[in-house]
């Protein structure tokens, strides 16, 4: 292994420069020529390949974004678009190479790793929903950003006697939901890996008003249904004054928290170790806060779960 390459693909997250920063910084360290594909999947198939330097990954660690940009890029799914990537890899020299991002560009690292080109997948995608990791990067950052919009709104909510909706992204996963409605308080929390009962958020709505609630917050991931659509529901059924709240791709940025940036790092770290010792297929996560490898193939068969004791506590907590 002397030539290696790092993309980021799919949605941005928070973290993925501190992640590119360790397989440039790691891959030098261990005599690796290191290069950067920039926009993903879309650059990897235009040929936009970029030679790194230590100094080309100074001062990015505490960025949001990413510098290698990033793109979603359905052309990929092709496998004769795969081949000619392949190929493309082959003829400038790259030994392996290492992908940051989600579950869609976990797909693309497989097809690559079955043409003969080692690659590892790091999870980095708010939605934490890659299996075989206890997190992703960026999902930390995401969840603070929503809970600073949360204590802003709570602010508000109490001044105005009002219920707020609040819809945080996930796609159809429910962690930030989960995680933003518990440190931040939430009344009740909607997530697609439980079934929404309506009914059972309005009587708690009600039950907490008679209590002398002030306020009421719920979060509704975007996976069960629009926050709108759940807050007009709830104001046509409690005459309660409603409001409701997107967060949408301000969950996205940002500078990463410290745990995402020393999460990016570690993993990076290990994807690089991967290739050292010619191991392609794989992905890296942190399990019980051990950094580990897994077949890229048993994450993609595996379907992603939510922590149904967290739920059940938030529940019990938010009464
Ligand atoms: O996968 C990350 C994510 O932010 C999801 O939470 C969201 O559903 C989606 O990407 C939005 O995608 P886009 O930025 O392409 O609109």
């Amino acid at each position: 292994m002397k030539r290696i390459a790092v993309m980021t693909s799919g949605g941005d997250a928070p973290g993925m420069n501190a992640a590119v920063r360790a397989v440039v910084r790691k891959g030098i360290f261990h005599g690796l020529e290191v290069y950067g594909i920039k926009r993903g999947y879309a650059g990897l198939i235009s040929g936009e390949f970029e030679r790194m330097e230590l100094s080309s990954v100074a001062d990015i660690i505490h960025k949001g974004g990413t510098v290698l940009r990033t793109a979603r890029c359905p052309e990929f799914k092709n496998p004769k678009v795969q081949q000619e990537a392949a190929e493309l890899l082959k003829a400038k020299g790259i030994d392996g190479i290492i992908v940051i991002g989600g579950d869609g560009s976990f797909m693309g690292a497989k097809a690559l790793s079955n043409l003969g080109i080692p690659t590892i997948g790091i999870p980095g995608t708010i939605d934490n929903d890659i299996p075989c990791t206890d997190y992703c990067i960026g999902f930390d950052t995401a969840v603070n950003t929503a809970i600073d919009a949360i204590n802003k709104i709570r602010d508000t909510a109490t001044s105005h006697e009002r219920t707020f909706v609040v819809e945080v992204m996930g796609r159809d996963a429910g962690d930030i939901a989960l995680a933003a409605g518990l440190a931040g308080g939430a009344e009740s929390i909607l997530i697609p890996e439980v079934e929404t009962n309506l009914d059972v958020v309005i009587h708690r709505l009600q039950q907490g008003q008679k209590r002398g609630k002030l306020h009421s917050i719920i979060v509704v991931a975007e996976g069960v249904a629009s926050g709108f659509e759940i807050g007009k529901i709830i104001e046509e059924r409690t005459g309660f004054d409603t409001r409701v709240i997107v967060l949408g791709h301000i969950q996205r940025g940002g500078s990463p928290t410290s745990f995402d940036r020393i999460l990016a790092s570690r993993l990076a770290a290990k994807a690089v170790d991967l290739l050292l010792a010619n191991e392609g297929g794989k992905m890296v996560g942190i399990i019980n806060n051990k950094i580990v490898a897994t077949d890229i193939d048993e994450a993609l068969k595996q379907k992603h779960t939510i922590d149904k004791e967290m739920y059940e506590l938030a529940k019990i907590l938010s009464i």
